[in-house]
């Protein structure tokens, strides 16, 4: 057998999805396909000046090294004041920031997967994690999700059947991305005490947690319990921006120490600058603002979708009423093959991912994540005439005839 320069897992699971669909940048396709932030909503006034803040207080250190579990103003202000409305408070250390939230989560498939090691995934699931933890293992099994989120029922049969084998589970419980669910509190309970009962860690990520638009969200696990076997992860880039690249990991402290000398081979540090730009922001009370901001406009902006998928697609697709987040997920009858309407969406100038990327059973072929973040209202009912009419054009291409 020849030689293999390359490690094993270059050869492990991969999708064209994101290239083809997310990353579409014909200037006239309507994409509901990216998970992004709306460009027109930064906030760059305020940036502007919490800059000028960075640099007037902490001069020349901005620019330094900062140690590997992160800025230590960031970490308190992260601790004391994103879950003050639980009345919890997180001592910083047990917070290490992290370059995205994305980096969280392949520190944590570092910190728990080896080849052939279980880690459970709700699914429909967040594809960045099916991708970064993918790296670590290949066995990664997805727990279906109804519209209260995470099947517990569902979840615990699985664990009587593979026992010690599971070590981690992950979920999204506020607003997930691609289902928009919201994990009922009796849930969150149950999953607390299974990863308790049956010796797994909980890998919780509050990507979307504060973008609520009707009602606030139930606790965050972290909050519902001091069990030593949550993990919570979080980030800055939905509520401000991911060009700052900050997101953070919260654990117990044995566990933050070990995620540390992980993350010391990966970076040494993440982007000082930011952090520091992230905490003045917060300081000068901009934060709070600029999410009572976001909530409007996104409110707005899922509002519209709804309406004109009420008016194109109600007798061809079923859908979740996503109460926060970026995301409706569309489940087409069983016959369609999303990825084939997709490419046809693309070639009609609007665009969407198909569902089958977020299932790790390779199942979902005929369902669509359809993202409403960068759609101005105006252009919502456009986009969804587009995706009609390549709804029609797939039909005829497959000779269905309803
Ligand atoms: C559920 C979820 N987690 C994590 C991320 C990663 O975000 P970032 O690395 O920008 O913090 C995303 C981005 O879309 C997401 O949807």
């Amino acid at each position: 057998m020849g030689k293999r320069n390359f490690s094993k897992r270059v050869s492990y699971r991969t999708s064209d999805a994101m290239s083809k669909f997310v990353l579409a940048q014909d200037p006239e396709t309507i994409s509901f396909a990216g998970g992004l932030p709306d460009n027109n909503l930064f906030p760059v006034e305020e940036l502007k000046h919490a800059y000028e803040e960075v640099l007037r207080t902490e001069g020349n250190l901005a620019f330094q090294y900062t140690s590997t579990c992160g800025d230590i103003k960031l970490r308190e202000l992260v601790g004391k004041n994103l879950f003050k409305r639980w009345n919890k408070t997180i001592p910083a250390d047990n917070i290490v920031l992290t370059e995205g939230s994305q980096q969280a989560l392949d520190l944590l498939g570092k910190l728990f997967l080896d080849d052939g090691d279980i880690a459970l995934i709700e699914e429909p699931g967040y594809l960045g994690t099916i991708q970064a933890w993918s790296m670590y293992s290949d066995n990664l099994i997805g727990i279906p999700q109804d519209e209260y989120g995470i099947d517990t029922d569902y979840l615990e049969e699985k664990l009587k059947e593979l026992k010690d084998l599971i070590k981690v589970l992950y979920v999204v419980p506020d607003f997930s991305n691609p289902a928009g669910t919201c994990l009922e509190i009796k849930r969150r309970l149950k999953l607390v005490e299974l990863s308790e009962k049956y010796n797994f860690y909980i890998v919780e990520d509050l990507a979307y947690s504060l973008l609520s638009y009707d009602h606030e969200t139930y606790p965050p696990l972290v909050t519902l319990s001091d069990s030593n076997k949550i993990i919570t992860i979080g980030s800055f880039s939905k509520i401000l921006s991911p060009g700052l690249r900050t997101g953070f990991i919260i654990a117990p402290k044995d566990i933050t120490q070990i995620i540390v000398r992980l993350k010391e081979g990966t970076d040494l540090c993440s982007g000082t600058l930011n952090q520091k730009l992230i905490y003045h922001f917060y300081k000068l009370g901009y934060l709070e603002k600029h999410v009572e901001k976001l909530r409007v406009a996104y409110r707005t902006k899922r509002d519209s979708l709804k309406k004109a998928l009420d008016e194109k697609f109600k007798d061809i697709a079923k859908w979740n009423f996503p109460q926060g987040g970026f995301f409706f997920f569309l489940v087409f009858p069983e016959w369609v093959d999303a990825y084939k309407l997709a490419e046809t969406a693309l070639e009609q100038k609007t665009s969407f991912v198909p569902g089958e990327e977020f299932f790790v059973s390779k199942r979902g072929k005929n369902t669509a994540r359809i993202s409403f973040s960068q759609v101005s209202p105006e252009k919502m009912a456009e986009g969804i005439k587009r995706l009609h009419i390549a709804w029609e054009l797939y039909k005829e291409k497959e000779e269905v005839f309803l």
